[in-house]
């Protein structure tokens, strides 16, 4: 069975491509999406996106991926830096779980030096701009791979 991977993406993430272009890029968060997909599905995987500017939605997202989803990838935007209910729903997730953010967090503004998210994901990918949903991809499969030797 393929495995599938949930893409979460958080308040204001709508607007990428032209939301501040000089910190994040003129990609859009569909071309973003796009690009991850090819690579998951280059092995073998199914992608499903989710986009929310609510935090409930996201954590709800989060709860129903549990036994479902071999892994999610979660860009919280700003939630990350202050949300501890994402926190929590993904501390209880089974399956692998990156944090992505486009820009490198740790080299702006104070408040958005602090992650809730980063000490119950598995691994946190940073300020790759376009490449950085592409580089959780191959982080999945080579997980995934890794399992099943
Ligand atoms: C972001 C970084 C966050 O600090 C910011 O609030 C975002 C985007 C990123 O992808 O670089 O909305 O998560």
């Amino acid at each position: 069975m393929s495995a599938q991977i949930l893409v979460l993406s958080g308040p204001n993430l709508n607007l990428l491509g032209s939301r501040d272009p000089a910190v994040y890029g003129t990609m859009t968060l569909e071309e973003h999406l796009a690009a991850f997909t090819v690579v998951a599905e280059g092995f073998g995987a199914r992608v499903d996106h989710v986009q929310s500017n609510f935090e409930g939605q996201l954590v709800d997202q989060i709860h129903g991926a549990r036994g479902k989803y071999a892994a999610i990838v979660i860009n919280a935007g700003a939630l990350t830096h202050y949300s501890w209910s994402l926190r929590d729903a993904l501390d209880v997730f089974d399956g692998i779980s990156i944090e992505v953010h486009l820009s490198n967090p740790a080299g702006r503004e104070p408040f958005r030096h602090v992650s809730t998210l980063a000490a119950v994901v598995d691994g946190t990918i940073a300020g790759f701009g376009q490449l950085s949903y592409e580089l959780a991809a191959y982080a999945i499969r080579d997980i995934l791979n890794a399992r099943s030797e």
